[in-house]
């Protein structure tokens, strides 16, 4: 079973990335369907509990947007045993919530950041809101959820040239950085594959400027693929890392440890699954813990062998990214 929850805590987002939603948003889930925070933290006791989950990641959508957040933290870091707690965040408004989702009980957060650029950010996310990104990876570092990870993904004429702006952005204050490849999960369906910027050949931008050496920590299920930045040291002593996510052409189905709980209380094994279990249905209908943990269980022996986005029959799952939580 996987250990690896993804819990996407709302659909709804306050930005507008060109690569993940359109300008006018999207259908949101309607508030009946959503899952109430005791609802969420019911089944995500299920996975820890009963299903063995060591590590739970909120995201959404924009997961800083759920107003329960704080509660929901403090509920899943009391559980016994205690899975540690991420957040995948766009990092505005992480500048007012960093201390009090620390002192609630996360561990660590992904804060998402594509350039270095306020003008370039406001292309990119349709939103002017650059400073509050800075300000909430540095409110992030204050409150000691560290080490501070920060997500990019590069688009094609558009920022493909930053690799090593952001790098130096990152090295510099101690954040890790991890480029994220591009995936068919847009809501527009726009993505192409030739115009994918690979891992390979971020790697080989970031090598003209850093001298890379392979990480000697094993990856295990992490997606992200980590070199040793030379030269460089990571707050707190060590060296340094840069990570590339080369989930299209570098797969890591096989090692996937993940499984993920839609805002809507679906279950999905995988990002790219054409299907999806539906929870909340049956934890309404009175399902007990054990029902639902023998449910969830089920879903996840469908788990797709691999995502299979270079098979000519692939077919993008009809919920976007920001629907299922990324
Ligand atoms: C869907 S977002 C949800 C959490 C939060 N709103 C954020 O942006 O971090 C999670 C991550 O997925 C990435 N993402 C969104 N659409 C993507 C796509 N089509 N391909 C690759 N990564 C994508 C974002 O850049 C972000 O790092
Ligand atoms: S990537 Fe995150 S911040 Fe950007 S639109 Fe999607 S959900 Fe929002």
């Amino acid at each position: 079973m996987a250990t690896d929850l993804r819990v996407s805590l709302t659909d709804r987002c306050n930005l507008r990335c060109t690569y993940c939603m359109p300008a006018e948003g999207l259908d949101w889930l309607p508030s009946p369907t959503l899952l109430t925070d005791d609802e969420v933290i019911r089944l995500i006791g299920v996975a820890v509990i009963q299903l063995g989950v060591t590590e739970v990641r909120f995201t959404g959508g924009e997961p800083l947007l759920r107003r329960g957040l704080p509660g929901i933290v403090r509920a899943v870091a009391a559980l016994e045993p205690r899975p540690s707690t991420m957040l995948t965040t766009n990092g505005v408004g992480l500048a007012r919530l960093a201390g009090t989702l620390a002192e609630a009980g996360l561990d660590r957060v992904n804060v998402s950041l594509d350039t270095i650029d306020p003008a370039r950010f406001q292309t990119l996310t349709r939103r002017d809101r650059h400073a509050d990104v800075l300000a909430g990876l540095a409110a992030s570092a204050e409150a000691g959820l560290v080490p501070v990870k920060m997500n990019a993904v590069l688009l094609r004429g558009v920022n493909d040239d930053e690799a090593v702006p952001l790098l130096r952005f990152a090295l510099d204050r101690g954040y890790e950085l991890r480029f994220i490849e591009q995936m068919p999960l847009d809501a527009g369906h726009t993505w192409r594959r030739e115009e994918m910027v690979t891992g390979e050949e971020i790697l080989a931008r970031l090598r003209e400027s850093f001298d890379l050496r392979p990480d000697p920590v094993l990856r295990g299920g992490a997606p992200a693929e980590t070199w040793l930045v030379e030269g460089h040291t990571a707050v707190g002593g060590g060296p340094a890392r840069v990570g590339v996510i080369a989930s299209v052409s570098r797969p890591f189905c096989g090692a996937c440890d993940r499984t993920r709980l839609t805002a809507d209380g679906s279950v999905r094994s995988c990002l790219f699954s054409q299907e999806e279990t539906d929870l909340r249905g049956a934890m309404r209908g009175g399902a007990t813990d054990g029902e639902l943990a023998d449910l969830w269980r089920k879903a996840m022996w469908a788990k797709p062998a691999g995502h299979g986005i270079d098979d000519p029959t692939f077919l993008q799952p009809a919920r976007p990214m920001s629907a299922i939580g990324g």
